[in-house]
């Protein structure tokens, strides 16, 4: 298996990169922040609960992230790898993550840290506001995220330089400039 841990700040172009990946290798998405909007979409009392942390633009307890992430992992079938978009974003998680893939005789391939400036990054998430209309994409709920990001996340960024498997990503350019610095590695380890 070939599993991506695709990390960056908000607005880094996680999710676009991901797209990406899955046309070019197939691989199965999960998206903390997406499986967690579905869960708010679904009108749940959980959802509720996860809008109110969500329009913080705190972090969705560990333990809740690890039962979420263990679902999708139990229905996951047949797959050449993963793609995890927004996790681990806290060094606990990534811990949980590598016990949980040991478990199924598999491990992290290789974690790409998407680098774009945060002046970029406010501009990018300021225009999506605009078109996708999520509840966190508001200029004070992107400040608070960034700050959650440089507090809690960024340190997994050791976490993966001591285990071998970092891979900084310049995340500047368009979005197939970026791709194809990506493609590059996930070439060389899919030989
Ligand atoms: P999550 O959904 O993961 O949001 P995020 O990390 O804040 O990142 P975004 O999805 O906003 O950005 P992205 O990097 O995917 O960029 P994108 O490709 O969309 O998490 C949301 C919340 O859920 C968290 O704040 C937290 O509360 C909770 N959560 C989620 N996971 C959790 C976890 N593991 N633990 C605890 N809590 C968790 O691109 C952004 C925009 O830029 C798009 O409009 C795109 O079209 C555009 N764009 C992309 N690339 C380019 C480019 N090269 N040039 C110009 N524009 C571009
Ligand atoms: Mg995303």
């Amino acid at each position: 298996m070939i599993n991506v841990v695709i990390f960056g700040p908000p607005g880094a172009g996680k999710g676009t990169q991901s797209k990406k990946i899955i046309e070019k290798y197939g691989l199965k998405h999960i998206s903390t922040g997406e499986l967690l909007r579905a869960e708010i979409a679904s009108g749940s009392e959980l959802g509720e609960r996860i809008k109110a942390i969500i329009d913080k633009g705190k972090l969705i307890s560990d333990e809740l992230i690890t039962d979420i992430l263990t679902k999708e992992l139990e229905n996951l079938g047949n797959v050449p790898g993963v793609i995890f978009d927004g996790y681990p974003r806290t060094v606990n998680q990534a811990e949980i993550l590598d016990r949980i893939l040991a478990e199924w005789g598999t491990e992290v391939s290789v974690m790409f840290d998407l680098e774009v400036e945060e002046e970029e990054l406010v501009k990018r998430l300021l225009k999506r506001a605009e078109i996708m209309g999520r509840s966190d994409d508001t200029i004070d709920v992107i400040k608070k995220r960034l700050q959650v990001y440089h507090k809690k996340t960024e340190p997994v960024i050791d976490y993966y330089k001591e285990t071998g498997k970092y891979k900084e990503i310049d995340g500047s350019g368009t979005i197939d400039e970026i791709f194809s610095r990506i493609d590059k590695v996930l070439q060389d380890l899919s030989q």
